[in-house]
């Protein structure tokens, strides 16, 4: 039994508000960027307009979701990659900075990244979604599906996978704000995000599983991170089912 001394349930009471204990007055500054853009890229990835119409009927699709964690050879075509970040993070307000999930204090802590198994015209490697511009930044170029499998704790669906998403939270984005409260916000977040990209896979016909069983320190380093300032927090692996 978990002792109510361990460290989650110290974590849980510390950040918790009650009557007793009210927030600190949030700050409304935003010193650290919203979005993360890399400069310097092996490669950039344009991305097919993302529809805004069709997607079939909604409560068919929740009723179908089901994890899939065996996938085939087949690739994914670079418009169901496309469409797919844009049904977790893209821009979804014209001139604005809201996106397709919602987000505490809309401070969208968590980045995209990809793990580039197979996906038509595009080379197999580690991405980056830019979130302003809807494309992806190739970061490395390589075939990466048997160390994302592994940093799985081996799960085959990780290795097998079309392709990989992986979010990891820059935390300052999100503490500046909230404090430690700020990690119930990125985890709550990143549930958002693994839970639309779910629905959106299956109204391309394609399977997914949420990963929230990992190696910490070796997705960071897979991912480039110093797993610290930007902490890996939850992944999904995608393809067309096995
Ligand atoms: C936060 C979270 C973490 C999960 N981690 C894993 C995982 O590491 N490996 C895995 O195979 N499934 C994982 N799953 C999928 C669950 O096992 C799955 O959702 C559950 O068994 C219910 O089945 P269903 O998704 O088919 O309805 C995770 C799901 C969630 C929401």
């Amino acid at each position: 039994m978990t002792e109510f001394s361990s460290i989650g349930s110290h974590f849980q009471a510390q950040t918790s508000y009650s009557r007793h204990r009210t927030p600190a007055s949030p700050s409304w500054a935003r010193p650290v960027e919203p979005y993360k853009e890399y400069a310097d890229v092996l490669q950039w990835i344009e991305l097919p307009a993302p529809a805004s119409t069709g997607g079939g009927d909604l409560w068919e699709i929740i009723a179908a979701r089901r994890s899939v964690r065996e996938f085939s050879r087949e690739p994914l075509e670079l418009a169901q990659l496309s469409q797919l970040l844009w049904a977790v993070q893209g821009l979804t307000a014209p001139g604005g900075q809201l996106r397709a999930c919602a987000s505490a204090g809309a401070l969208y802590p968590n980045e995209t990244y990809v793990v580039l198994n197979r996906v038509t015209d595009c080379p197999s490697g580690l991405a980056h979604y830019d979130v302003r511009n809807h494309r992806l930044a190739l970061l490395a170029e390589g075939d990466f599906s048997e160390d994302i499998g592994a940093a799985c704790l081996g799960q085959a669906s990780a290795r097998q996978a079309a392709a990989v998403f992986a979010w990891a939270a820059v935390v300052e984005r999100c503490a500046h704000r909230y404090g430690d409260r700020a990690y119930r916000y990125i985890y709550l977040d990143a549930g958002h995000l693994g839970a639309q990209l779910q629905l959106a896979a299956v109204a391309l016909g394609l399977g997914s599983v949420n990963i929230g069983a990992f190696y910490d320190d070796e997705v960071a380093s897979l991912l480039g991170l110093d797993g610290q300032r930007e902490v890996p927090v939850y992944l999904t692996a995608v393809g067309r089912p096995g």
